[in-house]
Protein backbone atom coordinates (compact mmCIF):
# COMPACT_ATOMS: atom_id res chain seq x y z
CA UNK A 1 0.00 0.00 0.00
CA UNK A 2 0.85 3.73 0.20
CA UNK A 3 2.01 3.17 -4.04
CA UNK A 4 -0.43 4.65 -5.79
CA UNK A 5 0.51 2.72 -9.12
CA UNK A 6 -0.67 -0.49 -7.65
CA UNK A 7 -4.31 0.34 -8.38
CA UNK A 8 -7.24 -0.49 -6.60
CA UNK A 9 -8.57 -4.08 -6.91
CA UNK A 10 -11.95 -5.34 -5.54
CA UNK A 11 -10.63 -8.44 -3.39
CA UNK A 12 -11.55 -11.64 -4.45
CA UNK A 13 -13.58 -12.78 -1.18
CA UNK A 14 -16.30 -14.58 -2.27
CA UNK A 15 -15.96 -18.82 -1.92
CA UNK A 16 -18.77 -21.26 -2.93
CA UNK A 17 -20.85 -20.91 0.52
CA UNK A 18 -20.80 -17.51 -0.24
CA UNK A 19 -21.42 -18.07 -4.13
CA UNK A 20 -24.40 -19.71 -3.33
CA UNK A 21 -25.80 -17.82 -1.31
CA UNK A 22 -25.42 -14.45 -3.21
CA UNK A 23 -27.72 -16.36 -6.23
CA UNK A 24 -30.31 -17.95 -3.77
CA UNK A 25 -30.19 -14.96 -0.96
CA UNK A 26 -31.29 -12.63 -4.42
CA UNK A 27 -33.36 -15.00 -5.64
CA UNK A 28 -35.53 -15.71 -2.84
CA UNK A 29 -36.74 -11.92 -1.99
CA UNK A 30 -40.09 -10.25 -2.26
CA UNK A 31 -41.51 -12.56 -5.46
CA UNK A 32 -42.09 -16.02 -3.44
CA UNK A 33 -43.94 -14.32 -0.91
CA UNK A 34 -46.20 -12.01 -3.03
CA UNK A 35 -46.22 -13.60 -6.63
CA UNK A 36 -48.48 -17.29 -6.29
CA UNK A 37 -51.29 -14.82 -6.19
CA UNK A 38 -51.00 -13.21 -9.31
CA UNK A 39 -49.43 -16.40 -11.02
CA UNK A 40 -52.60 -18.20 -10.07
CA UNK A 41 -54.62 -15.41 -11.13
CA UNK A 42 -53.29 -15.13 -13.98
CA UNK A 43 -52.92 -18.95 -15.54
CA UNK A 44 -56.31 -19.73 -13.61
CA UNK A 45 -56.02 -23.12 -12.36
CA UNK A 46 -53.44 -24.42 -8.92
CA UNK A 47 -52.54 -27.53 -11.23
CA UNK A 48 -51.14 -25.23 -14.05
CA UNK A 49 -49.77 -22.30 -11.51
CA UNK A 50 -47.78 -25.71 -10.13
CA UNK A 51 -46.49 -26.48 -13.89
CA UNK A 52 -45.58 -22.28 -14.21
CA UNK A 53 -43.34 -22.88 -11.60
CA UNK A 54 -41.22 -25.59 -12.37
CA UNK A 55 -41.00 -24.06 -15.73
CA UNK A 56 -39.69 -21.21 -14.59
CA UNK A 57 -36.94 -23.48 -12.16
CA UNK A 58 -36.18 -25.13 -15.38
CA UNK A 59 -35.79 -22.17 -17.21
CA UNK A 60 -33.65 -20.10 -14.48
CA UNK A 61 -31.62 -23.42 -14.18
CA UNK A 62 -30.95 -23.69 -17.86
CA UNK A 63 -30.28 -19.72 -18.17
CA UNK A 64 -27.53 -20.08 -15.58
CA UNK A 65 -25.76 -22.97 -17.26
CA UNK A 66 -25.37 -21.06 -19.95
CA UNK A 67 -23.97 -18.24 -18.59
CA UNK A 68 -22.14 -20.06 -16.58
CA UNK A 69 -20.35 -21.01 -19.89
CA UNK A 70 -20.40 -17.01 -20.67
CA UNK A 71 -18.66 -16.25 -17.71
CA UNK A 72 -15.78 -18.98 -17.95
CA UNK A 73 -14.92 -17.69 -21.71
CA UNK A 74 -15.28 -14.01 -20.41
CA UNK A 75 -14.05 -13.76 -16.94
CA UNK A 76 -14.83 -10.11 -16.35
CA UNK A 77 -17.55 -8.66 -14.16
CA UNK A 78 -20.68 -7.31 -15.36
CA UNK A 79 -22.53 -10.44 -16.42
CA UNK A 80 -24.83 -9.50 -20.13
CA UNK A 81 -23.22 -6.11 -20.41
CA UNK A 82 -19.80 -7.81 -20.80
CA UNK A 83 -21.15 -10.33 -22.67
CA UNK A 84 -22.89 -8.59 -25.03
CA UNK A 85 -19.75 -6.03 -25.32
CA UNK A 86 -17.84 -8.72 -26.34
CA UNK A 87 -19.90 -10.33 -28.62
CA UNK A 88 -22.70 -8.34 -30.31
CA UNK A 89 -21.19 -5.22 -29.93
CA UNK A 90 -20.53 -1.57 -27.83
CA UNK A 91 -23.92 0.05 -29.66
CA UNK A 92 -26.23 -2.91 -27.45
CA UNK A 93 -24.36 -3.10 -24.78
CA UNK A 94 -24.87 0.31 -24.13
CA UNK A 95 -28.58 0.41 -25.07
CA UNK A 96 -28.18 -2.32 -22.55
CA UNK A 97 -26.51 -0.44 -19.55
CA UNK A 98 -28.53 2.49 -20.09
CA UNK A 99 -31.82 0.81 -19.69
CA UNK A 100 -30.04 -1.30 -16.95
CA UNK A 101 -29.57 1.29 -15.10
CA UNK A 102 -32.34 3.55 -15.40
CA UNK A 103 -35.46 1.14 -15.59
CA UNK A 104 -34.61 -2.13 -15.01
CA UNK A 105 -32.30 -2.10 -11.52
CA UNK A 106 -34.13 0.64 -9.76
CA UNK A 107 -37.38 -1.40 -10.60
CA UNK A 108 -36.36 -4.24 -9.34
CA UNK A 109 -34.60 -2.17 -5.96
CA UNK A 110 -38.09 -0.96 -5.79
CA UNK A 111 -40.40 -3.57 -5.83
CA UNK A 112 -38.45 -5.74 -3.79
CA UNK A 113 -38.40 -2.54 -1.56
CA UNK A 114 -41.73 -2.37 -1.78
CA UNK A 115 -42.44 -5.77 -0.90
CA UNK A 116 -40.24 -5.82 2.56
CA UNK A 117 -41.90 -3.02 3.60
CA UNK A 118 -45.46 -4.22 3.13
CA UNK A 119 -44.49 -7.22 5.13
CA UNK A 120 -42.82 -5.12 7.29
CA UNK A 121 -46.37 -2.97 8.16
CA UNK A 122 -48.41 -5.97 8.00
CA UNK A 123 -48.37 -6.88 11.87
CA UNK A 124 -49.29 -3.22 12.69
CA UNK A 125 -52.47 -3.07 10.28
CA UNK A 126 -53.91 -6.20 10.51
CA UNK A 127 -57.61 -5.06 9.63
CA UNK A 128 -56.97 -2.97 7.09
CA UNK A 129 -54.55 -2.41 4.34
CA UNK A 130 -51.61 -0.05 5.32
CA UNK A 131 -51.64 3.63 4.29
CA UNK A 132 -49.40 3.81 0.65
CA UNK A 133 -47.16 6.71 2.31
CA UNK A 134 -46.08 4.73 5.48
CA UNK A 135 -45.17 1.90 3.35
CA UNK A 136 -43.48 3.81 0.78
CA UNK A 137 -41.28 5.63 3.26
CA UNK A 138 -40.56 2.23 4.91
CA UNK A 139 -39.25 0.88 1.40
CA UNK A 140 -37.24 4.20 1.06
CA UNK A 141 -35.59 3.43 4.51
CA UNK A 142 -34.45 -0.17 3.48
CA UNK A 143 -33.03 1.21 0.47
CA UNK A 144 -31.03 3.74 2.21
CA UNK A 145 -30.00 1.39 5.18
CA UNK A 146 -28.68 -1.24 2.44
CA UNK A 147 -27.16 1.47 0.45
CA UNK A 148 -24.87 2.63 3.36
CA UNK A 149 -24.12 -0.56 4.89
CA UNK A 150 -22.51 -2.00 0.85
CA UNK A 151 -20.88 1.70 0.68
CA UNK A 152 -18.94 0.58 3.81
CA UNK A 153 -18.03 -3.35 3.37
CA UNK A 154 -18.08 -5.80 1.20
CA UNK A 155 -17.94 -8.00 3.69
CA UNK A 156 -20.94 -6.66 6.03
CA UNK A 157 -22.79 -7.10 2.96
CA UNK A 158 -21.81 -10.65 2.36
CA UNK A 159 -22.61 -11.56 6.27
CA UNK A 160 -25.86 -9.78 5.59
CA UNK A 161 -26.30 -12.06 2.31
CA UNK A 162 -25.63 -15.29 4.40
CA UNK A 163 -27.72 -14.64 7.87
CA UNK A 164 -30.53 -13.58 5.55
CA UNK A 165 -30.87 -16.81 3.68
CA UNK A 166 -30.52 -18.36 6.78
CA UNK A 167 -33.93 -16.81 8.25
CA UNK A 168 -35.63 -17.22 4.65
CA UNK A 169 -35.14 -20.92 4.20
CA UNK A 170 -36.13 -21.29 8.00
CA UNK A 171 -39.32 -19.10 7.01
CA UNK A 172 -40.04 -21.41 4.04
CA UNK A 173 -39.08 -24.95 5.49
CA UNK A 174 -41.66 -24.35 8.10
CA UNK A 175 -44.42 -23.10 5.54
CA UNK A 176 -43.02 -26.47 3.83
CA UNK A 177 -43.59 -28.63 6.54
CA UNK A 178 -46.76 -27.66 8.07
CA UNK A 179 -48.02 -27.64 4.69
CA UNK A 180 -46.97 -31.41 3.85
CA UNK A 181 -48.29 -32.18 7.27
CA UNK A 182 -51.47 -30.63 6.41
CA UNK A 183 -51.45 -32.61 3.32
CA UNK A 184 -51.13 -36.07 4.54
CA UNK A 185 -53.93 -35.40 7.09
CA UNK A 186 -55.92 -35.59 3.65
CA UNK A 187 -56.43 -31.53 3.39
CA UNK A 188 -56.14 -32.50 -0.24
CA UNK A 189 -59.53 -30.55 -1.83
CA UNK A 190 -57.44 -27.33 -3.12
CA UNK A 191 -56.07 -30.15 -5.51
CA UNK A 192 -59.24 -32.15 -6.96
CA UNK A 193 -59.86 -31.49 -10.43
CA UNK A 194 -56.22 -29.02 -10.25
CA UNK A 195 -56.63 -27.78 -13.88
CA UNK A 196 -59.56 -26.48 -14.12
CA UNK A 197 -60.10 -22.80 -15.11
CA UNK A 198 -56.60 -22.96 -16.83
CA UNK A 199 -56.56 -20.00 -19.40
CA UNK A 200 -54.76 -21.22 -22.16
CA UNK A 201 -53.95 -18.24 -24.09
CA UNK A 202 -50.15 -16.95 -24.98
CA UNK A 203 -51.42 -13.58 -23.13
CA UNK A 204 -52.41 -15.44 -19.90
CA UNK A 205 -49.12 -17.47 -20.21
CA UNK A 206 -46.65 -15.03 -21.01
CA UNK A 207 -48.13 -13.29 -17.46
CA UNK A 208 -47.80 -16.27 -15.47
CA UNK A 209 -44.13 -16.66 -16.54
CA UNK A 210 -43.61 -12.99 -15.67
CA UNK A 211 -44.97 -13.48 -12.39
CA UNK A 212 -43.33 -16.35 -11.81
CA UNK A 213 -40.00 -15.95 -13.16
CA UNK A 214 -39.62 -12.84 -10.62
CA UNK A 215 -38.96 -14.69 -7.84
CA UNK A 216 -36.57 -16.76 -9.93
CA UNK A 217 -34.44 -13.64 -11.19
CA UNK A 218 -31.29 -12.98 -9.79
CA UNK A 219 -30.10 -16.66 -11.26
CA UNK A 220 -27.56 -14.40 -12.87
CA UNK A 221 -26.37 -12.75 -9.79
CA UNK A 222 -22.87 -14.44 -9.69
CA UNK A 223 -21.68 -13.46 -12.99
CA UNK A 224 -21.77 -9.60 -12.05
CA UNK A 225 -19.24 -10.06 -9.58
CA UNK A 226 -17.12 -12.64 -11.48
CA UNK A 227 -13.81 -10.99 -10.55
CA UNK A 228 -14.78 -10.92 -7.02
CA UNK A 229 -15.34 -15.07 -6.52
CA UNK A 230 -12.46 -17.55 -5.94
CA UNK A 231 -11.71 -20.14 -8.80
CA UNK A 232 -14.80 -18.56 -10.84
CA UNK A 233 -14.46 -21.60 -13.76
CA UNK A 234 -15.48 -24.02 -10.86
CA UNK A 235 -17.47 -22.52 -8.47
CA UNK A 236 -19.39 -20.23 -10.75
CA UNK A 237 -21.32 -23.72 -12.52
CA UNK A 238 -21.42 -25.50 -9.63
CA UNK A 239 -22.69 -22.47 -7.40
CA UNK A 240 -25.13 -22.64 -10.09
CA UNK A 241 -26.67 -25.49 -10.04
CA UNK A 242 -26.97 -25.90 -6.14
CA UNK A 243 -28.61 -22.53 -5.77
CA UNK A 244 -31.15 -23.17 -8.67
CA UNK A 245 -32.10 -26.33 -7.78
CA UNK A 246 -32.69 -25.49 -3.99
CA UNK A 247 -34.52 -22.84 -4.70
CA UNK A 248 -36.96 -24.05 -7.22
CA UNK A 249 -37.42 -27.49 -5.08
CA UNK A 250 -38.78 -24.77 -1.84
CA UNK A 251 -40.40 -22.34 -4.19
CA UNK A 252 -42.54 -25.38 -5.51
CA UNK A 253 -43.07 -27.21 -2.30
CA UNK A 254 -44.13 -23.38 -0.39
CA UNK A 255 -46.50 -23.39 -3.18
CA UNK A 256 -47.96 -27.09 -2.32
CA UNK A 257 -48.45 -25.67 0.98
CA UNK A 258 -49.86 -22.34 0.14
CA UNK A 259 -52.49 -23.95 -1.81
CA UNK A 260 -53.10 -27.05 1.04
CA UNK A 261 -54.05 -24.50 3.95
CA UNK A 262 -55.53 -21.84 1.58
CA UNK A 263 -58.37 -21.91 -1.46
CA UNK A 264 -57.80 -21.13 -4.63
CA UNK A 265 -60.11 -17.63 -4.08
CA UNK A 266 -57.99 -17.07 -0.30
CA UNK A 267 -54.46 -16.85 -2.22
CA UNK A 268 -55.71 -14.81 -4.78
CA UNK A 269 -57.66 -12.25 -2.48
CA UNK A 270 -54.57 -11.91 0.11
CA UNK A 271 -52.15 -8.79 -0.45
CA UNK A 272 -49.57 -10.51 1.49
CA UNK A 273 -49.79 -14.34 1.40
CA UNK A 274 -47.18 -15.27 3.66
CA UNK A 275 -49.20 -13.46 6.31
CA UNK A 276 -52.40 -14.57 5.56
CA UNK A 277 -50.73 -18.33 5.40
CA UNK A 278 -49.09 -17.64 9.43
CA UNK A 279 -52.41 -16.01 10.63
CA UNK A 280 -54.49 -19.51 9.65
CA UNK A 281 -51.36 -22.09 10.56
CA UNK A 282 -49.77 -19.70 13.83
CA UNK A 283 -52.72 -17.98 15.09
CA UNK A 284 -51.62 -15.22 17.37
CA UNK A 285 -47.72 -16.37 16.05
CA UNK A 286 -48.86 -15.28 12.79
CA UNK A 287 -46.31 -12.17 12.72
CA UNK A 288 -43.27 -14.34 12.87
CA UNK A 289 -43.98 -14.57 9.10
CA UNK A 290 -44.07 -11.18 8.51
CA UNK A 291 -40.75 -10.97 10.29
CA UNK A 292 -39.40 -13.40 8.09
CA UNK A 293 -40.75 -12.27 5.26
CA UNK A 294 -39.41 -8.82 5.42
CA UNK A 295 -35.76 -10.39 6.17
CA UNK A 296 -36.22 -11.88 3.06
CA UNK A 297 -36.73 -9.50 0.99
CA UNK A 298 -34.17 -7.17 2.65
CA UNK A 299 -31.47 -10.06 2.00
CA UNK A 300 -32.75 -10.09 -1.95
CA UNK A 301 -32.33 -6.10 -1.90
CA UNK A 302 -28.88 -6.27 -0.64
CA UNK A 303 -27.90 -8.39 -3.09
CA UNK A 304 -29.66 -6.34 -5.70
CA UNK A 305 -27.30 -3.51 -4.52
CA UNK A 306 -24.43 -5.68 -4.70
CA UNK A 307 -24.57 -6.66 -8.29
CA UNK A 308 -26.05 -3.64 -9.36
CA UNK A 309 -23.37 -1.18 -8.75
CA UNK A 310 -20.97 -3.82 -10.37
CA UNK A 311 -22.20 -3.14 -13.81
CA UNK A 312 -22.13 0.39 -13.58
CA UNK A 313 -18.53 0.13 -12.06
CA UNK A 314 -17.77 -2.18 -15.16
CA UNK A 315 -19.41 -0.10 -18.05
CA UNK A 316 -17.93 2.76 -16.34
CA UNK A 317 -14.48 1.45 -16.42
CA UNK A 318 -15.32 0.80 -20.78
CA UNK A 319 -15.88 4.35 -20.79
CA UNK A 320 -19.81 3.60 -20.84
CA UNK A 321 -20.81 6.02 -18.14
CA UNK A 322 -18.95 8.88 -16.41
CA UNK A 323 -15.67 8.00 -14.82
CA UNK A 324 -16.63 8.29 -11.06
CA UNK A 325 -19.12 5.52 -11.01
CA UNK A 326 -16.07 2.96 -11.80
CA UNK A 327 -14.08 4.16 -9.07
CA UNK A 328 -13.94 2.43 -5.85
CA UNK A 329 -13.09 3.41 -2.12
CA UNK A 330 -9.46 4.04 -1.10
CA UNK A 331 -9.68 2.14 2.11
CA UNK A 332 -13.00 0.15 2.00
CA UNK A 333 -12.47 -1.07 -1.69
CA UNK A 334 -16.20 -0.95 -2.18
CA UNK A 335 -17.62 0.87 -5.46
CA UNK A 336 -19.04 3.41 -3.33
CA UNK A 337 -19.76 6.24 -6.06
CA UNK A 338 -21.57 3.34 -8.46
CA UNK A 339 -23.91 2.16 -5.22
CA UNK A 340 -24.68 5.80 -4.35
CA UNK A 341 -26.14 6.32 -8.37
CA UNK A 342 -28.46 3.26 -8.15
CA UNK A 343 -29.67 4.23 -5.12
CA UNK A 344 -30.46 7.60 -5.85
CA UNK A 345 -32.62 6.61 -8.98
CA UNK A 346 -34.72 3.72 -7.14
CA UNK A 347 -35.85 6.42 -4.72
CA UNK A 348 -37.09 7.88 -7.28
CA UNK A 349 -38.87 5.32 -9.01
CA UNK A 350 -41.01 4.46 -5.38
CA UNK A 351 -42.35 7.44 -5.60
CA UNK A 352 -45.04 6.17 -8.39
CA UNK A 353 -44.58 2.65 -7.49
CA UNK A 354 -47.12 -0.41 -8.11
CA UNK A 355 -45.95 -4.24 -7.61
CA UNK A 356 -47.84 -5.96 -10.55
CA UNK A 357 -47.14 -3.73 -13.15
CA UNK A 358 -43.38 -2.75 -12.89
CA UNK A 359 -42.70 -6.87 -12.47
CA UNK A 360 -44.30 -7.04 -15.75
CA UNK A 361 -42.25 -4.45 -17.39
CA UNK A 362 -38.97 -5.12 -15.76
CA UNK A 363 -39.76 -9.15 -17.17
CA UNK A 364 -40.21 -7.71 -20.65
CA UNK A 365 -36.85 -5.53 -20.44
CA UNK A 366 -34.88 -8.16 -18.75
CA UNK A 367 -35.63 -10.97 -21.36
CA UNK A 368 -34.83 -8.90 -24.19
CA UNK A 369 -31.74 -8.95 -23.08
CA UNK A 370 -31.25 -12.19 -21.33
CA UNK A 371 -32.00 -13.21 -25.40
CA UNK A 372 -29.31 -10.81 -27.03
CA UNK A 373 -26.99 -12.06 -24.20
CA UNK A 374 -27.48 -15.90 -24.88
CA UNK A 375 -27.52 -15.02 -28.98
CA UNK A 376 -23.85 -13.67 -28.23
CA UNK A 377 -23.16 -17.04 -26.51
CA UNK A 378 -24.52 -18.82 -29.80
CA UNK A 379 -21.80 -16.77 -32.13
CA UNK A 380 -18.99 -17.44 -29.70
CA UNK A 381 -20.03 -21.73 -29.71
CA UNK A 382 -20.43 -21.39 -33.66
CA UNK A 383 -18.06 -19.03 -34.76
CA UNK A 384 -15.08 -19.05 -32.05
CA UNK A 385 -15.10 -22.86 -31.34
CA UNK A 386 -11.20 -22.75 -30.53
CA UNK A 387 -11.93 -20.52 -27.35
CA UNK A 388 -10.74 -22.22 -23.90
CA UNK A 389 -13.60 -23.23 -22.42
CA UNK A 390 -13.42 -24.66 -18.56
CA UNK A 391 -17.18 -24.94 -18.63
CA UNK A 392 -19.20 -25.97 -21.44
CA UNK A 393 -23.07 -26.55 -22.01
CA UNK A 394 -24.39 -28.52 -25.38
CA UNK A 395 -25.12 -25.83 -27.97
CA UNK A 396 -29.33 -26.88 -27.50
CA UNK A 397 -29.37 -25.22 -24.22
CA UNK A 398 -28.94 -21.62 -25.04
CA UNK A 399 -31.16 -22.47 -28.24
CA UNK A 400 -34.07 -23.80 -26.31
CA UNK A 401 -33.65 -20.56 -23.38
CA UNK A 402 -33.33 -18.32 -26.39
CA UNK A 403 -36.85 -19.41 -27.86
CA UNK A 404 -38.24 -18.97 -24.56
CA UNK A 405 -36.68 -15.59 -24.37
CA UNK A 406 -38.28 -14.67 -27.74
CA UNK A 407 -41.68 -16.18 -26.35
CA UNK A 408 -41.65 -14.17 -23.32
CA UNK A 409 -40.90 -10.47 -25.24
CA UNK A 410 -43.71 -11.18 -27.75
CA UNK A 411 -46.41 -12.93 -25.32
CA UNK A 412 -47.62 -9.65 -23.81
CA UNK A 413 -47.79 -7.95 -27.33
CA UNK A 414 -49.04 -10.81 -29.30
CA UNK A 415 -52.98 -11.23 -27.87
CA UNK A 416 -53.63 -7.93 -26.41
CA UNK A 417 -50.68 -5.14 -27.03
CA UNK A 418 -50.56 -2.57 -24.53
CA UNK A 419 -49.54 0.86 -25.51
CA UNK A 420 -46.80 0.57 -22.61
CA UNK A 421 -45.10 -2.02 -23.98
CA UNK A 422 -44.15 0.02 -26.62
CA UNK A 423 -43.07 2.91 -24.52
CA UNK A 424 -40.47 0.83 -22.62
CA UNK A 425 -39.32 -0.64 -26.37
CA UNK A 426 -38.80 2.83 -27.12
CA UNK A 427 -37.10 3.83 -23.95
CA UNK A 428 -34.70 0.75 -24.76
CA UNK A 429 -33.87 1.76 -28.47
CA UNK A 430 -33.10 5.64 -27.08
CA UNK A 431 -30.20 4.87 -25.27
CA UNK A 432 -28.81 4.89 -29.38
CA UNK A 433 -29.61 8.70 -29.22
CA UNK A 434 -27.69 9.00 -26.03
CA UNK A 435 -24.80 6.76 -27.41
CA UNK A 436 -24.01 9.00 -30.07
CA UNK A 437 -23.12 12.25 -29.22
CA UNK A 438 -21.58 11.03 -25.75
CA UNK A 439 -20.02 7.97 -26.06
CA UNK A 440 -19.39 8.08 -29.69
CA UNK A 441 -18.25 11.77 -30.66
CA UNK A 442 -17.44 12.48 -26.71
CA UNK A 443 -18.78 15.67 -26.31
CA UNK A 444 -18.88 17.83 -23.25
CA UNK A 445 -15.57 15.63 -22.20
CA UNK A 446 -14.07 18.87 -20.03
CA UNK A 447 -17.38 19.07 -17.88
CA UNK A 448 -17.28 15.74 -16.64
CA UNK A 449 -13.57 16.23 -15.56
CA UNK A 450 -13.63 18.65 -13.29
CA UNK A 451 -17.03 17.14 -11.81
CA UNK A 452 -15.16 14.00 -11.22
CA UNK A 453 -12.12 15.13 -9.39
CA UNK A 454 -14.77 17.21 -7.56
CA UNK A 455 -16.18 14.04 -6.61
CA UNK A 456 -13.40 11.73 -6.12
CA UNK A 457 -12.14 14.17 -3.58
CA UNK A 458 -15.71 13.78 -2.03
CA UNK A 459 -15.83 10.49 -1.87
CA UNK A 460 -12.29 9.58 -1.21
CA UNK A 461 -12.06 7.36 -4.04
CA UNK A 462 -9.62 6.32 -6.81
CA UNK A 463 -10.16 4.16 -10.55
CA UNK A 464 -10.42 0.48 -9.67
CA UNK A 465 -8.40 -2.07 -12.07
CA UNK A 466 -9.53 -5.13 -13.37
CA UNK A 467 -8.93 -8.38 -11.28
CA UNK A 468 -8.64 -11.34 -13.91
N1 LIG B 1 -36.21 -12.83 -7.31
C1 LIG B 1 -36.21 -11.69 -6.46
C2 LIG B 1 -37.48 -11.58 -5.67
O1 LIG B 1 -38.27 -12.47 -5.68
C3 LIG B 1 -35.94 -10.42 -7.25
C4 LIG B 1 -34.60 -10.33 -7.86
C5 LIG B 1 -34.36 -9.04 -8.54
N2 LIG B 1 -33.34 -9.16 -9.50
C6 LIG B 1 -32.07 -9.07 -9.27
N3 LIG B 1 -31.26 -9.32 -10.23
N4 LIG B 1 -31.62 -8.72 -8.13
O2 LIG B 1 -37.71 -10.62 -5.03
Amino acid sequence: MGDNKAGLNLKREVGLIGAVSFIAGTMIGSGIFISPQYVLSAIGSPGASLIIWASCGLLAMLGGLCYSELGTIIPESGAEYIYMLRTVGRVVAFMFVFSFIIVMRPASATVIALGFAEYVVAPFYSDCSPPELVVKSVAAGGIIVLAIINCLSVRLSTGIQVVTMVVKVLAMALIIISGVVMLFQGNTQNFVNSFEGTHVSVNAIGFAFYQGLWSYDGWNTLNFLTEELKHPEVNLPRAVVIAISLVTGLYLLVNVSYLTVMTPKELMSSTAVAVTWGNKMLGSWGWIMSVAAALSAFGSLNGTFFSGGRVCFVAAREGHMPDILSMAHVHRLTPSPALIFTTIISLVVLIPGDFQSIVNYFSFTAWFFYGITLSGLLYLKIKKPELPRPYEVPIILPILVLIAAIFLVLAPIIDNPEIEYLYVTLFIFSGILVYIPFIHYKLCPNLLTKLTVFLQLLFEVAPAEKNL
